[in-house]
């Protein structure tokens, strides 16, 4: 099958031909369609993720296509049903082997694009916002980065959940995207001070929950913005930052910081992780949820989708197709 292989951290991608995965018990094979492209993925391919992954190796953590095999233990699919389905690795190639418990069905209407490009971001943001952050209708929320992959569809979730939105981004056609899909107030933190404008848009109360998938200076002022006994999930450091908590603050004002990495619940706790994913594609199916996929590319195109995303030239999500 073709594929597209990590030959050595930090070496680029190429495409090539590689043997298809052998499946295995508990598992199925997809004939893979789409796969969806995320900034972890880069992360991976320099050897600098939480999870590492012994070179040579093919990347990607989602796709959506067709069942082609099914192992005899698994009774929960067929061969020729649509899926979409989470891997630790390999999903950016023609064939992917994915373990039972992280596929899901797709509805007649979810598209093999969309679908692939769906349930890292969806998944991450509605468990975060629901089951870690308790986010309550009436709340109000903030998203960093609300234009990326994780932060436009953490402002979607909180929409549904009945909060009211405030989204930051790097320049306004990035604010503009993160409005349309339902943000309430945006700011550029590209010109705009974060901390004044959060305090004038919520009274000087500050924001009840704070959803930071970039880190660095974004979290310092997160930290000046939440309100008292609030919360802050920790998503994720796009910016390269890791940030370092003054304890004192969190003292004083009695915030909680919640550490939150989705893939880890996949084996914590995947009966909540299915529940959270199953009403996700609820909602999308009931038309609360509008994945916006900016970038199609080929499979052959991996390495220029994830220079794109370091780059901070995508909004929403960059999906590959195999031509399968
Ligand atoms: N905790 C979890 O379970 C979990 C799950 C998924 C993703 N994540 C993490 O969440 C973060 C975002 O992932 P994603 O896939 O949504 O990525 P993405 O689509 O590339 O979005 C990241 C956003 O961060 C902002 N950003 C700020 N500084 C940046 C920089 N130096 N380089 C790149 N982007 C920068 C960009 O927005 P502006 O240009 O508007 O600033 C961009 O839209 C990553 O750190 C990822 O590892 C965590």
């Amino acid at each position: 099958m073709k594929a597209v292989i990590c030959p050595a951290f930090g070496h680029g991608l190429a495409v090539t031909d590689f043997p298809a995965p052998a499946l295995r018990p508990g598992a199925v094979r997809i004939a893979v369609h789409a796969a969806g492209v995320n900034f972890a993925d880069s992360l991976i391919a320099a050897g600098k993720y939480q999870e590492k992954m012994e070179p040579p190796f093919i990347p990607g953590m989602e796709l959506a296509g067709t069942v082609l095999e099914v192992a005899d233990d698994v009774t929960a699919c067929r061969v020729g049903d649509r899926v979409m389905a989470t891997v630790t690795g390999g999903a950016f190639a023609e064939e992917a082997v994915a373990e039972i418990g992280d596929v899901y069905h797709l509805p007649d209407t979810l598209d093999f694009v969309t679908a692939a490009g769906f349930p890292v971001a969806y998944g991450t943001s509605h468990l975060a916002l629901t089951a870690k952050a308790g986010l309550k209708a009436g709340e109000t929320l903030v998203v960093h980065g609300a234009a990326g992959g994780v932060g436009l569809t953490a402002v979607e979730v909180a929409k549904a959940l009945g909060a009211t939105v405030i989204a930051t981004a790097g320049g306004p056609d990035k604010v503009a995207v993160a409005l349309e899909h339902g943000a309430d107030h945006g700011i550029d933190y590209k010109t705009e001070d974060i901390r004044g404008r959060i305090k004038a848009l919520t009274g000087g109360r500050g924001a009840e929950v704070i959803y930071d998938p970039v880190g660095g200076a974004v979290f310092d002022a997160s930290l000046r913005s939440v309100a008292a006994d609030g919360r802050i999930l920790v998503i994720g450091f796009a910016s390269g930052t890791v940030p370092q908590i003054p304890a004192n603050i969190l003292l004083v004002k009695n915030i909680t910081v919640i550490g939150f990495y989705w893939g880890a619940y996949r084996k914590l706790d995947p009966a909540m992780v299915r529940r959270s994913m199953t009403e996700a594609l609820d909602w999308w199916a009931a038309g609360r949820l509008f994945p916006h996929v900016s970038r199609v590319m080929e499979l052959s195109e991996a390495g220029a989708a994830i220079d794109l995303l370091t780059r901070r030239a995508v909004t929403g999500k960059i999906v590959l197709t195999t031509g399968r």
